[in-house]
Parts: structure tokens; C-alpha cells; sequence
């Protein structure tokens, strides 16, 4: 599939068939993640992935999907084939930013304080992004559920307490689902969004 094809397909799907991901086609996805990019080639990335049926079913409950579910909404998560759990390892920046080059730029080693973008969130939604994508370019759908909305997912899968979970990418062969109300906001205006030489700018 073209990329501009798969961009424009890319939506969160959060309703599944129950026909699994062959591991293959999972692997790809991953694949994917592993190959974005990271500051300093930190690889600070790291991904749970969970396809047992018990499993799934015990994220769903870290995820409260019962109560999405009494509200109308599909059992999104456990219906899932297939959840890539996404998480970053913080320490993994702090490390490398504290070797000799990039020590050399502040004159020291790194403190997580130092840092106006911590560059492990932004490598999250690189990767995020790439799994997503990837999942639509093997004609499944994917979703995303922030970890705002998860209890206890350290504990259901063992991920030890320092590594921090951004969220859970959920993949399989998309069925009709209930749109998110957040899309009723509407896309900006291009031009609210975009600038060209200076900030506030319109394209001449
Ligand atoms: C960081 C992040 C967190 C999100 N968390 C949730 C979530 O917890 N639950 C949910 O239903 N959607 C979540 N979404 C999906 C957004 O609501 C969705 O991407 C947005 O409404 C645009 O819709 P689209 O991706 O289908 O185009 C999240 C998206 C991002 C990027």
C-alpha cells in the first residue's frame, strides 16, 4: 500500500473480529515499532506483547472495560486479538546522555530535570505511530488506549515499576465500532495550524 494510502486509512478501530493475528503479521507490526527512531539511538522502547486469552482479558480489567462496555461500547480490549503494550524505559535516555558525547554538550551527566522535551515521549509516538501504520498496511486496524485510563498494568504483566507504560496498542481485523465522541471537534483549520516563515503566518 501506498504510505499516503495508509495515512489516510489510519483510524483507531475499537471493535475486533475474534480471528487472531497470525504471528508473522504480528511480528511485522512490531517490526515496525523497532524501527523508529530514538534520540541519541537510546532504543529506550520496549513492548509487551500479549495474545493469550487470559491475558487479554486481565488488561481488559486493568483497562475498566466492563464500564465502557455498560455504556454502550464494544469490549474493545478484550475483543482484541492482539494488544501491544508500549513502554519506555526512562533510564535508558539518562544512560546514554550521560556518555562522553553527549555529556560533552552540558558538561555533565544527565539528570531527568535537564530535560525541557523528555525525548523517551517523543520516541513513544514515533513508535506508536509506526506500529499503527503498519497495522494498517497488513489490512488490520489498530487502536490505542492511553495509560491514563490503566490501573495495575505494571503488576497484571509483570513490567517492572521503573518502566513507564504509554499505552496499549490494540490490533486485529477491524469491525464496525462506535466512533469517538472527540471526533465531533472537528479538524482545524490548516491555517490555526500551520505557519510558513514566521508563527501566525499564512502560506503567501
Ligand atoms: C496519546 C493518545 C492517547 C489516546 N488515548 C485514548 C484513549 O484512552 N481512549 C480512546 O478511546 N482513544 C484514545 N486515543 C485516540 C484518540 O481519541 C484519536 O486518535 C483521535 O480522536 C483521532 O481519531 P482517529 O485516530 O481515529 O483519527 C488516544 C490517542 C492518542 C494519540
Amino acid at each position: 500500500m501506498e504510505l499516503r494510502e495508509v495515512l489516510a486509512k489510519r483510524r483507531m478501530v475499537r471493535n475486533y473480529s475474534d480471528e487472531p493475528v497470525p504471528s508473522d503479521v504480528l511480528e511485522r507490526i512490531v517490526d515496525a515499532g523497532l524501527r523508529a527512531p530514538s534520540a541519541g539511538f537510546s532504543q529506550g522502547q520496549r513492548f509487551v506483547v500479549v495474545t493469550g486469552t487470559a491475558q487479554r482479558n486481565a488488561v481488559a480489567e486493568s483497562c475498566r472495560e466492563h464500564e465502557y462496555v455498560q455504556r454502550g461500547f464494544d469490549p474493545w480490549i478484550s475483543r482484541a486479538p492482539a494488544h501491544i503494550v508500549l513502554c519506555v524505559d526512562r533510564d535508558a535516555y539518562l544512560k546514554r546522555y550521560s556518555e562522553p558525547d553527549k555529556a560533552a554538550v552540558r558538561g555533565r551527566t544527565s539528570r531527568e530535570g535537564d530535560w525541557t522535551v523528555p525525548y523517551w515521549w517523543v520516541d513513544a509516538g514515533a513508535t506508536l505511530m509506526a506500529v499503527l501504520l503498519a497495522a494498517v498496511d497488513e489490512g488490520l486496524g489498530a487502536g490505542f488506549l492511553g495509560a491514563h485510563v490503566v490501573d495495575d498494568l505494571h503488576t497484571t504483566l509483570d513490567i517492572p515499576p521503573e518502566i513507564l507504560i504509554v499505552g496499549i496498542v490494540t490490533v486485529g481485523y477491524p469491525l464496525p465500532d462506535r466512533r469517538s465522541s472527540s471526533l465531533g471537534r472537528g479538524w482545524l483549520d490548516r491555517d490555526t495550524v500551520v505557519s510558513y516563515e514566521s508563527w501566525g503566518r499564512p502560506r503567501a
